[in-house]
This record gives structure tokens, C-alpha cells and sequence, in this order.
């Protein structure tokens, strides 16, 4: 059986001043008619043999079960998280939620803010993949990287074909060293989906790092649950250590695999990537509101109100209720030191 783990606890501050604490990226419907936790869930719909488990900040209960209610999504377990840990704690809540019928699943792991494309080639991925993580592998989805982006884990494939050993596992490398990768050959970004059975996650973890290990086994045990929610306890869960799984136990494990995939891929974290996977006039500028472009090219405007451009290129406005953004795009990494700034002022 698969059952799908959907991850809804980041905060999307790079995309500020639409995803906000109260209202982060993967709540809204970004790139389409859908909210992007509704996405990931319709484009792993049809693999699953039971409804999701949805990992969110207590915060977010209602969003998260309203939204899926929505997709029809009918029994979830939704894991509330009382304090963000990032997603190893996360994950651990999820593989014990899954393994307390007594079952022991492959967990399909997914961050619920990206884009992909062919949703058919996801599916075929996963159905590949499933027979090394049935034996016991920690298995990540790979994709041919475009540039020495330093937000993504890097994988160095073995040889072979399809699934394949992972050599090395480098999270977050600098740029010096994201750049020698690519010229090596051979690596890929890490997708951020993971699949493995739900007590070999546990069991890797607790090798690592048993005392996060133990500190979500007691969260999990003081649990509360009302309806779909399973409350962790907060003293118990605000005492694990944070940090991702991508370095809490990816780049220690010597049991992951990868599987290179083409599936039309973005991770869409911040305004240009944003602007990447909208659709484009011929002069390159995408929009979702009323936009009038004079000699104006390669912009991106979100907006509830006109926006007119007039002779400027590659330029990010997103205006809401009670913020504007004006930014160039190649610097909207930057975004988040806006959020970092209004922080320090509260
Ligand atoms: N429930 C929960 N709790 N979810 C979380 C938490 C948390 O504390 N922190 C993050 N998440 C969710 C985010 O909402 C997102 O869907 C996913 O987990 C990944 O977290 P990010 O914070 O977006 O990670 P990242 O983008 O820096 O890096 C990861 O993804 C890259 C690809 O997008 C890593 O796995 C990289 O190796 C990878 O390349
Ligand atoms: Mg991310």
C-alpha cells in the first residue's frame, strides 16, 4: 500500500507579500485553479490506497482540512505540528501515524508547494521506484539540474540505469562547489520527494539522531485527536531538535537510492520561479490581473488592481490589500530579508 505524506508546515517567506505566516504559498492557488497542497494531492490521488496524511502547523488545521475537503479528500490524518521543527520531525510524526494500524506502508513523501508539470511521468516515477523502497531503500526523485542553484540537495548518481545508488548526498552546497557538480556530471538536484517504507525512515533516523527520534515517539504518544486532527504534544514535540530530513539523515544514510525523473519540475519558491512556470505573452510578461504592458518585457505582475508598465524589463509587482512589491527579478531571493525586517520591527 501507498500511503502519501503531504508536508504543509513551511511559511513561503521568498514569496511575500502574498504567502504570509497566517496564509503561506502552498494555502493559495498560485499557478492555477487549485492551491498547490490541493495539487500534489490530485497528482497522487490516483496512486494511493488510502487518503493522505497531511504534516501542518497547528495554526493551519482549518485551511488544510477545508482545502482537502474540497478535493474530495475524504479521512485524512492531518498531524499537527504545535511548533515548526522542519521536516525530519515531520516526517517521524507521519511514519508513526502511519505504522499505529499495525501496517508498515511506503510513505511517499511531498513537499506541497511545487509544480509539476506531467502529472502521468510523476505517477510512472513512483510505480518504478516502489520495488527498491519495498526492499528497504530510502529512495528520492532526482532531476537534471539547470544551473548551480544553491537552495537544492544535490545527488551524485551510481551507475546504471532507473534507480540507481546515491553516491553522495550534499545539501544546500555553496555555490563554488554547485558549480563544480555541474561540471562534473553525474549529479541531480534532490526533488524533495521521498519514498521508503514508514519503520525504515525510523529506523535511519533514530541510527542519526535518536534523540529526535525520541522526542517525536513522545510526542506522538501524548498525542490528543479530534476528528481527522492528531494534536502532537506540545512540550514533547517543542523539545526535538530541529533540522530537515535532508540532513538529518539523507546525507548520513548509506541506503538511499535515486531515480532521475523527467516531470516537468519547479519548485516554485520564489517570484521569478513563479514567473518561469506562468504562461507568457510574447513579450515575455506574465500576469494574473489586469496588466496593460507598453514596451515592457519579462515581468511578472500579481495584482487585484491595474498595473500598468510602461519601458521597463524583468521587473517583479505584486500588489495586495495592505502591501506592494516591486522588485527585479534577479534579485527576489531577497524577499525573504524583506520578511526578516518587518519581524525585527514588530
Ligand atoms: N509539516 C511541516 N513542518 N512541513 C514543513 C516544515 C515543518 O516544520 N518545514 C518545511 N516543511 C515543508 C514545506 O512546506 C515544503 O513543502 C517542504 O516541507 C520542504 O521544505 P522547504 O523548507 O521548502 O525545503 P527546501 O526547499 O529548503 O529544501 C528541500 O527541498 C528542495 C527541493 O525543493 C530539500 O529537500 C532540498 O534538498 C531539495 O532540493
Ligand atoms: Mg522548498
Amino acid at each position: 500500500p501507498l500511503q502519501p505524506v503531504l508536508l504543509s508546515g513551511g511559511s513561503g517567506t521568498r514569496l511575500w507579500p502574498l504567502s504570509r505566516e497566517a496564509y503561506p504559498k502552498q494555502f493559495l492557488a498560485l499557478a492555477g485553479r487549485h492551491t498547490m497542497l490541493q495539487d500534489t494531492w490530485l497528482r497522487v490521488a490516483p496512486l494511493a490506497s488510502q487518503a493522505p496524511i497531511v504534516v501542518a502547523n497547528e495554526e493551519h488545521r482549518f485551511l488544510a482540512g477545508e482545502q482537502l475537503r474540497q478535493v474530495g479528500v475524504d479521512g485524512a490524518a492531518i498531524v499537527l505540528e504545535p511548533v515548526g521543527r522542519n521536516t525530519a520531525p515531520a516526517i517521524a510524526a507521519a511514519a508513526l501515524q502511519a505504522m499505529a494500524g499495525g501496517d508498515d506502508p511506503l510513505l511517499l513523501v511531498l513537499p506541497s508547494d511545487h509544480v509539476v508539470r506531467d502529472a502521468a511521468a510523476f505517477q510512472a516515477a513512483v510505480r518504478e521506484a516502489s520495488p527498491a523502497a519495498e526492499s528497504g531503500a530510502l529512495v528520492t526523485f532526482g532531476i537534471v539540474p539547470e544551473s548551480p542553484e544553491t537552495g537544492f540537495g544535490y545527488i551524485q548518481a551510481g551507475p546504471g540505469r532507473g534507480v540507481r545508488q546515491v553516491l553522495r548526498f550534499v545539501e544546500k552546497p555553496d555555490a563554488a562547489t554547485a558549480r563544480a557538480y555541474l561540471e562534473e556530471g553525474g549529479y541531480y538536484w534532490n526533488s524533495g520527494m521521498f519514498l521508503f517504507r514508514a519503520s525504515r525512515y525510523l529506523e535511519e533516523l533514530g541510527r542519526f539522531r535518536p534523540e529526535m527520534l525520541e522526542a517525536v515517539r513522545a510526542a506522538f504518544a501524548g498525542a490528543t485527536r479530534d476528528g481527522d486532527f492528531v494534536r502532537l504534544d506540545r512540550d514533547a514535540f517543542a523539545a526535538a531538535p530541529a533540522d530537515s530530513i535532508d540532513y538529518a539523515v539523507m546525507e548520513k544514510t548509506g541506503t538511499a537510492m535515486v531515480l532521475p525523473v523527467d516531470i516537468g519540475w519547479n519548485d516554485v519558491g520564489s517570484w521569478s520561479a513563479l514567473w518561469q512556470v506562468s504562461a507568457q505573452d510574447a513579450h515575455g510578461n506574465a500576469h494574473n490581473g489586469e496588466v496593460i504592458a507598453i514596451d515592457s518585457r519579462n515581468s511578472y505582475v500579481w495584482s487585484r488592481r491595474m498595473v500598468a508598465l510602461v519601458g521597463v524589463d524583468d521587473l517583479v509587482v505584486v500588489e495586495t490589500d495592505d502591501a506592494v512589491l516591486v522588485a527585479r527579478k534577479d534579485r527576489v531571493q531577497q524577499v525573504k530579508d524583506v520578511v526578516a525586517r518587518l519581524k525585527a520591527d514588530d
